[in-house]
């Protein structure tokens, strides 16, 4: 293990009081793993996800899924993205033989996880790092709650490289039958199929603009976020050695005219992927 930032360590002490911390990675404004390198947001940008994202809709599409294919039998996850621990206490209240743990690399997030004695862990890490954290380790679950977005790196090449890296390090820590379960967030195109996603990712990850795409209600400005259409996602999850085999999503967003012409957004709502590593896949 490498050496924990200062505030790192003084919040695993005072965490450790209340949860289970097994481990501390550094976190850094460039967050780096031999292969990947993923821009962070500041702390200012980060408070704003200390929130649920899962409203009673999407709960139930995604119960459905967990009861069919685990259908009451105990269960292991982890949350990758985390953050407050709200969704995993969710999981952990109605489900009352599954253990779960948190990733996440926002401390100021990981600090308000409220605490489950020997039932939730809490590891203050980045997702790029992820086969190093939990080597050895399997899990039946791994939700990923509107965490691919923010892998965002150099280029859209490498961010799209980042999520593709992920997805495939998160099947080869699955056992046998385990599922992804991913929300995010779905932005079809007017005319061509992926194209808010590029000029998205362009315009909040140049630094030159970030005052101007603050100003614009991009919380992401400067560090950059990437949303994608269905297809895309889409792609990416197969590419991975993934099957997603099922798919919902809510209702159309409302979009104004200007951001509408401006981003070529269409389509544009939530989506979950139930997801099972594919019969090609190469992981153990
Ligand atoms: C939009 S919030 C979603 C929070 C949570 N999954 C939920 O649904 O309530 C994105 C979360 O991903 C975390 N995150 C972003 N990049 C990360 C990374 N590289 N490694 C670990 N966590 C990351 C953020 O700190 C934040 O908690």
């Amino acid at each position: 293990m490498r050496l924990a930032s200062p505030f790192c360590r003084s919040m695993r002490r005072w965490t450790a009081a209340v949860c289970h911390v097994e481990k501390v990675f550094p976190v850094s404004s460039t967050a780096q793993s031999e292969t990947m390198q993923v821009r962070r947001l500041a702390d200012s940008q980060l408070a704003n996800f200390d929130k649920e994202y899962v409203g009673e809709r999407k709960w139930a599409a995604l119960r459905a899924c967990i009861d069919r294919d685990f259908s009451g039998r105990p269960f292991s996850f982890l949350d990758i993205g985390g953050g407050n621990g709200l969704f995993a206490d969710r999981v952990l209240a109605t489900y009352s033989n599954s253990r779960g743990t948190v990733l996440d690399n926002a401390e100021i997030l990981l600090r308000k996880n409220k605490d489950w004695p020997d039932r939730k862990t809490i590891v203050c890490g980045s997702a790029e790092n992820l086969e190093t954290l939990f080597a050895g380790e399997r899990f039946d679950i791994i939700f990923m709650n509107w965490v691919l977005h923010h892998l965002v790196g150099e280029s859209y090449a490498s961010t799209t490289e980042n999520v593709r890296r992920l997805l495939h390090g998160a099947g080869s820590l699955l056992h046998p039958n385990g599922r992804i379960s991913i929300f995010e967030h779905m932005y079809d195109g007017l005319v061509i199929d992926n194209l808010p996603s590029h000029i998205i990712y362009h315009l909040t990850s140049s630094r030159r603009l970030s005052s101007l795409i603050r100003r614009w209600g991009a919380n992401t400005a400067g560090v950059g976020v990437c949303f994608r259409s269905r297809k895309a996602w889409l792609d990416i999850i197969r590419d991975a050695g993934l099957d997603a085999v099922e798919y919902s999503e809510g209702s159309r967003w409302p979009i104004r005219l200007a951001h509408r012409l401006l981003l070529h957004m269409g389509n544009v709502r939530g989506g979950h992927f139930w997801i099972r590593r594919g019969l090609s896949s190469d992981s153990p």
